[in-house]
């Protein structure tokens, strides 16, 4: 999805989340797990108060398994239920919709005090996110394995399509929209660089160059990334923007006289990182 976000944006979709919160009990929140950080929209604990929130770190198979599992350890020690999750392959949506049992019967028992009901319990879930991180993949997932559509459900949910999962659990079929915190720090080149905005509008070389120098600060980074272009050591002590040249070069991205293409090259840098097939690599660390 293709959304420039600008305040009017924002204000819109604000609106939309409050909308489902006031429908649901627990907020799903997808993260993308090489930057659970900067791919994190704060408001949403703002806008979903009093409702219990699982977090997924999804994309896992691409993400730093050190870096995520200290993650996860941070959120769990805030209370919040965590769950790593392969959206594409479906690794783990097993494991989320027991997590989201687990926090229903949670909220099911607090609600009622163990008093014994009737009714079998609803827990009716929301996910949500900025664009990218996997949200719809996510959905698609659980729907297809899982459930049944259960249709509209008038009087209750007017408009609004669920997706029953099992016996107790139902879930909104459209995600709720976060936008991206662009204003936090390096949240933006982070965000590029895991293609979770659009790398196209900013300057590739530039972004590239940005990539360059965060895998080669990193010990373990550095060699996947010497590894994958075949670079030497003498290579790796370059100007960032020399090594993008190197890898051109290697790739074949010449123009006339031999000079390297480097919009190409860098776009080929670009593909490889936010696909994952530089290694895995996570750009948010819990220290800093
Ligand atoms: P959204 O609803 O949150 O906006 O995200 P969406 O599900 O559309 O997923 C965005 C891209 O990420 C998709 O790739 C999807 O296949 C991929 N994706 C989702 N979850 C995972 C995951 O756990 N691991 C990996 N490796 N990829 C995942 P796409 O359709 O090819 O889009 P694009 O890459 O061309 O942007």
């Amino acid at each position: 999805m293709n959304i420039n976000w600008y305040p009017g944006h924002m204000v819109t979709a604000a609106k939309s989340i409050r909308e489902d919160l006031k429908l649901i009990d627990i907020v799903v929140e997808v993260l993308d797990a090489r930057i659970p950080k900067s791919s994190q929209n704060y408001i949403i604990d703002e806008m979903a108060e009093g409702k219990e929130k699982i977090v997924v770190l999804n994309k896992y198979d691409m993400a730093d398994k050190i870096e995520v599992s200290k993650w996860k350890k941070y959120f769990e020690d805030k209370g919040i239920s965590v769950v790593l999750t392969n959206a594409q392959s479906g690794d783990n949506i097993s494991k989320l919709l027991d997590t989201i049992k687990i926090v229903g019967t949670k909220i099911y028992k607090k609600k009622y005090e163990n008093k014994t009901i009737a009714i079998k319990p609803i827990f009716r879930v929301l996910i949500v996110g900025i664009p990218n991180v996997g949200k719809s993949t996510l959905i698609n997932k659980i729907s297809k394995k899982n459930s049944a559509n259960v249709g509209n459900r008038p009087g209750v949910t007017v408009r609004k399509q669920w997706i029953r999962v099992g016996e107790n659990v139902e879930l909104l079929d459209t995600p709720g929209l976060l936008w991206p915190r662009l204003e936090d720090g390096n949240a933006g080149l982070k965000l590029a660089l895991t293609g979770n905005i659009k790398q196209e509008i900013l300057d590739l070389e530039e972004l590239s160059a940005e990539g360059v120098k965060i895998l080669i600060k990193n010990e373990r980074y550095n060699l996947l990334f010497k590894e994958k272009y075949k670079l030497s050591d003498e290579d790796l002590i370059k100007e960032a923007h020399e090594i993008v040249e190197i890898i051109g070069r290697k790739k074949g991205c010449l123009i006339s006289g031999g000079e390297v293409d480097l919009e190409k090259a860098s776009k080929i840098f670009l593909d490889d990182f936010k696909n994952g097939r530089i290694g895995n690599i996570s750009l948010d660390s819990i220290e800093k």
